[in-house]
């Protein structure tokens, strides 16, 4: 069965936890939605974990529809939402709702995902009313790192906590139909889920959220430039494949790959032929 907006709200209402992932790719894509998890976000983490860059700001509209369609042709019931990327939606409403449609068009996207507070309230109302899903995300807000001055844990002082819920109130006024809360502390992502009839899916938020979302890279251990505090690790794929990766290495140098099992036979009497 598909999961949607409808099953997320449910969820939500009925105490079960929303399960999600960060993906870019249709393999993959096919082993989170086998292992059953609800919604996958194609985000503009891409920019870190896929291509190597600093931070999410160089990420396009195309690369985002690109990695978001693979996914999107993978899931037949996990949610698939596709991040909006940095000056994709800041520009005016009319940007937005352009953009938003192009990640459902051709990204073949359930939803969007796109990241603010108040400031943010006009675009997610105009997308709505265009018949898109909007996931807002609020907290730290990688786009906006340069005004954070780094990766820091939003909300731990009165006026940002209070700011902070007032921002998840005029996302659900606004329309949204759930919100990242990321790198909030745990007691205030708590409040905020509280406070909302919407889910919230926490990334560094605490258990009371309504859901969790991880970068899968950094919960199978593929990603290991650096490991936020949030991050648990599920497996240690990464070594693993560095290790795969050494043996068909020592096998190609020492001639024992490809053997007969992993090669193709032509006919003899084709082959005396060609002598
Ligand atoms: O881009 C992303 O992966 C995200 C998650 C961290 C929520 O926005």
């Amino acid at each position: 069965m598909k999961n949607t907006v409808a099953t997320f709200q449910k969820m939500k209402e009925n105490g079960e936890k929303i399960s999600m992932l960060t993906c870019y790719d249709y393999s993959t894509a096919k082993l989170e939605e086998a292992a059953g998890i609800n919604g996958i976000l194609v985000g503009d983490s891409l920019g870190n974990v896929m291509l190597g860059l600093p931070d999410t700001l160089s990420v396009t509209m195309e690369d985002m529809i690109t990695y978001g369609h693979a996914v999107a042709r993978a899931c037949h019931n996990t949610m698939v939402v596709i991040d909006m990327p940095f000056m994709s939606y800041q520009e005016s409403v009319e940007q937005a709702v352009h953009n938003a449609g192009r990640l459902m068009k051709e990204g073949r996207a359930n939803a969007v995902k796109l990241e603010g507070g108040a400031s943010v309230c006009p675009q997610i109302k105009a997308i709505t009313a265009a018949g898109i899903p909007v996931m807002g995300h609020i907290g730290l807000t990688p786009q906006s790192i340069n005004a954070f001055g780094g990766n820091k844990v939003q909300g731990k002082n009165e006026e940002r906590a209070r700011e902070l819920i007032e921002d998840a109130q005029k996302l659900e006024a606004a329309g949204a139909y759930a919100m990242v809360l990321e790198c909030v502390p745990a007691k205030l992502a708590a409040i905020i889920s509280k406070k909302v009839h919407i889910p919230t899916i926490g990334i560094g938020a605490g258990d009371g959220c309504d859901g969790q979302i991880l970068v899968y890279q950094d919960m199978l251990g593929l990603f290991t430039d650096y490991t936020p505090k949030f991050v648990k690790r599920f497996a240690t794929l990464g070594e693993q494949m560095t290790a795969a990766f050494k043996k068909y290495d020592e096998e190609v140098k020492a001639g024992t790959f490809p053997d007969e099992a992993h090669s193709f036979t032509i006919a003899d009497d084709v082959l005396e032929k060609l002598y």
